[in-house]
This record gives structure tokens, sequence and C-alpha cells, in this order.
């Protein structure tokens, strides 16, 4: 098998060629959702940093587009977002037409090179035709360096509450947040985060928003902040805080103080493999629409694809849920995939022990599924999935029930041994209990499985690299009659 029938994910965004990193600029304007992405269209590892530029009509069949920024004289066009200027307070508008602006950062190699602090500063860009050309602005840097090295990844969102559009900046170890009536002239507001949650690496690409609890009226603000490396599972991972802002400075709820007074964070996705994930700018959505990178830092370079490098995770839509003093951002994927079901089987009440196959590929293609389990009548065990084909590869999943946690193993998956982060460590989210029930959604995708257990309480996505396509889904349990309730497998009809 080639390497696009292998490994070329049939419905997940990657670029045609060359190297892809985080999602950038997103937004959405008459019926067209854009995505934008950290691009080196010279080359499969990282390099000078362009956006490359895709289009979907409905989140999940995407159309590469030309590139949407160049870099220039002050730099590279590093991470950032866009948004639409509905009652053009930027002026570059018109009677007819309305400004998309993209806020990015630019990252100067010269600078770097000559060792010094103040590399990286914030530019904009706007567009009159929905995102399809863009013109710099010519004063370009629109917020200069302040003497912070890692200085960058601008998310931008208009704060109806007091408004005022906010800009959130990563600096070193903090989130920055700045406001603008105009999206030009920037003014310091606060900052967030010195010795709060996970500090294991740099504080990156965050993304700052308004949720309703329980889709209540009633709302709390949502920082996610991604960082690298310092993730559960080791390397890049995305954490989040819950809390009030007051149009200047954001503060964390009591109650998600004391949840953080238990744990290091809380991890949008115990997986390795979701990465500086930011929201859809103007989305016709009620919640948010969130996509992440699917790869880590640690081995995203070396990943065994030559033609291009690194996909998308699956667009997610969050919710802000409250139960027993606790917060939880619950992650599900976008209705729009459920458009694709082909076929589905369905199988109720299946009483196993030992290995017994639960899906055989003449019955669907696991690389095109979405799978969703419920296991039942849960005693103190471990149950664990394995997908497998006729050589010996194998992936492993499932749910610890005695220690309490979610894992993956990639340990037999397929090709590993292109970086030792890849698979010696079994990934795992940990649960606050033991089980008597629990539901997985499993989707499949050539190089990619993503877990969202409990309607997505818990995520883990990961990657993977099969010898040959994974050809059977199994379960195994030590538990006498362990019991599954209902199983349904649902084909994807794209590619
Ligand atoms: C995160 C990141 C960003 C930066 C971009 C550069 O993956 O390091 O902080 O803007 O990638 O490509």
């Amino acid at each position: 098998l080639t390497e696009e029938q292998l490994y070329r994910p049939n419905f997940h965004f990657t670029p045609e060629e060359n190297w892809m990193n985080d999602p950038n600029g997103m937004f959405y304007l008459d019926g067209t959702y854009h995505l934008y992405f950290q691009y080196y269209p010279n080359g499969n590892k990282w390099g000078p940093m362009h956006w490359g530029h895709a289009t979907s009509t409905d989140l999940i069949a995407w159309k590469q587009q030309p590139i949407a920024l160049y870099p220039d004289k002050l730099g590279y066009i590093f991470s950032g977002s866009a948004v639409v200027d509905h009652h053009n307070t930027s002026g570059f508008g018109d009677e007819t037409r309305t400004p998309v602006v993209a806020i990015y950062t630019y990252h100067d190699p010269i600078k770097e090179k000559a060792g010094k602090i103040d590399i990286e500063s914030q530019g904009i860009a706007y567009s009159l035709d929905n995102g399809m050309t863009w013109t710099k602005y010519s004063n370009n840097p629109v917020l200069k360096n302040p003497g912070i090295k890692n200085f960058r990844d601008p998310k931008v969102t208009w704060d109806d509450i007091h408004q005022q559009w906010i800009m959130t900046l990563a600096a070193n170890d903090r989130a920055q947040f700045y406001s603008s009536k105009n999206l030009i002239d920037w003014t310091y507001l606060s900052e967030f985060g010195q010795n709060i949650g996970a500090h294991g690496g740099v504080w990156e690409c965050p993304d700052f928003f308004p949720m309703k609890i329980n889709d209540s009226a009633n709302t709390k603000w949502v920082l996610l902040q991604s960082l690298n490396p310092g993730g559960p599972n080791g390397g890049s991972a995305t954490q989040y805080f819950i809390g009030d802002f007051d149009g200047k400075t954001f503060k964390l709820d009591p109650l998600f103080k004391n949840q953080l007074s238990k744990k290091e964070a809380l991890w949008l996705d115990s997986g390795k493999d979701n990465y500086a994930g930011v929201t859809w700018n103007n989305s016709p959505s009620a919640n948010p629409t969130y996509i992440g990178w699917m790869s880590n830092w640690q081995y995203a370079q070396d990943v065994p694809t030559e033609t291009w490098r690194s996909s998308m995770t699956l667009p997610r839509e969050l919710k802000l849920s409250y139960s027993s003093s606790e917060y939880k951002l619950i992650s599900t994927p976008v209705t729009q995939l459920g458009n694709y079901f082909k076929e589905t089987i369905t199988k109720k009440n299946i009483v196993f022990k030992n290995n017994t196959i639960l899906l055989k590929g003449d019955e669907l293609d696991l690389s095109k599924s979405v799978i969703d389990v419920s296991l039942r009548n849960m005693k103190t065990d471990t149950y664990t999935f394995s997908l497998n084909n006729t050589i010996g590869d194998t992936l492993k999943f499932g749910i610890n029930n005695k220690e309490n946690f979610l894992f993956i193993d990639r340990k037999k998956s397929g090709i590993i041994n292109f970086s030792n982060d890849f698979a010696n460590k079994i990934s795992k989210a940990n649960l606050d209990k033991r089980h008597n029930s629990a539901a997985f959604k499993i989707i499949l995708d050539k190089t990619s499985i993503e877990i969202f257990f409990n309607n997505g309480e818990e995520v883990l996505t990961e990657i993977f690299f099969t010898n040959q396509p994974y050809m059977n889904l199994s379960i195994e349990s030590s538990e006498k009659d362990a019991e599954i309730s209902i199983l349904k497998a649902n084909q994807l009809n794209i590619n």
C-alpha cells in the first residue's frame, strides 16, 4: 500500500503536501468555515511559517486553498486568530464589504539568531473577500514586544458583555489580556497564570471565551491554555481554567481553584495528540466549535509520512458542565459527522470473556468508522479493546476500573521506532472513581483514534502508523461474564 492509501486520513484535514502544525484564524462567514494553519510549503518539517488555508461547508469535508499569508521582512507568520468585524470597527471595510481581520505573531528569525529577546510581536492583516486574499496592515506590528521572549499566538474575540475586543496572548509562563476598540490600538489589561496550573513548558496558543454552565443562562469564562512540554502523558497538551472576567481581570472560580488543589491541571484531552487547539470565530452553533493539531512536538517532525506531515483533530463542540461542585469541559465530535454515516451495525447484549472479536473487517471498514460501545454491570476490572491486523499490529485501549484510568497503549500499534517518546509509555486519563457502566465513542480514521468517554467527559486523541490496516476490533476482560449492553458501528461514506 502507498503512503496515501495507508495513512492519508479520510475525514480529518491534512495538507496535500508538506508540513502543517497549529490551526489558525478560524472563522465562519456566509456558509463557509475557514481553517488556516501553520504551514511550511517547501518541506515536510517545520520551517519558515506561512498561513495555509482550507475551507469547508460542514467542518468535515475540506478543500485546500491558496496560501493566505507569507512571511515578510518582519518575520515568519506564527499562530494567531481571525475575527469577522461586522461593525467595521477597524475601518478596513467599506459600504458593501465586511472586513475579516487576522491577528498573528511575527517571529523575527534574524533577531532570534542574534540572540535578541524582542523577537515576537503582533501584526494584523485584513480580507475583503471572505478570507480568500489578505492585505497586511501598513503599520505593523500593532503590538510591539515588551521584552518577553515568548510573546505570541494572539486569540482575539469580541467581548459583548464589556463591548471590547480582547486579545489573549501567551507570554512565557502566563496569559496576558489586551483590549481594543478597533483591532489596531491595543491596551494591556492584566495577566493570569503565574504559579497556577501546569508549568512543565512554555505557555502557547491560548483561547478565552464565555460559556454557558450546563446550557443555562449563567456563564463562566474559560481559558484554554496549551503548553509544551508538560502534558499529562509527555510533550504538548492543553489545560483549561474556569473563572470570571470583569472586563479587565480573569479570576479563577473558587470551586475550580479547589479542583486545582487536588490535581496539577485539568486537561482538555489526555491523549498525546491534540495540541494548540482553539475555537471558531463567528460560529453559527450555540456552543464553541474547536479544532486541534493532531500531533505532539515530541515526534511530529519524524512521523512516517513523507508527502505531508500532520492532520487536525475532528472539529469538536465544547460544553461546560457543572455538577457536584466541579466544572468540566466536555468535548463531543461535531454533529455534522453524522451526515456521513452510511451503514450502521447494531449488536446488543453481548456477554464476553477472554478475547472476543466485536467487529470484523468484512463487516465494516475500520479505517473510517465511528463505534459506540456501552459496558454495563462492570465489576472491578480492566476492559481492553484492541484493534488488530493479520501481521500482529495491535492498538490497545480501554478502562482500568481498579486504578481508575482510561488508557491507550501504542507499543505494538505499528511503526513506532521513529521516536522513543511515541510509544514508550501507556497514555492515561485519570478518572475520579470506579465506574459501573461506561460509554465509549471511538472514532477511527486510518492513523488516528479519538476516544470520547461518557459523552465527552474525558477524551483521548492519538495517532498511530500501522504496517497494514487494522482488520478487527476485539475486547477482553478477565471478569467472568463481562457485558456490553449495546454496540453501534457506523461506517462513514467519505474520503
Ligand atoms: C505551537 C507553536 C506556537 C507558534 C507556532 C509556530 O505549536 O509553537 O506557539 O506560534 O507553533 O509554528
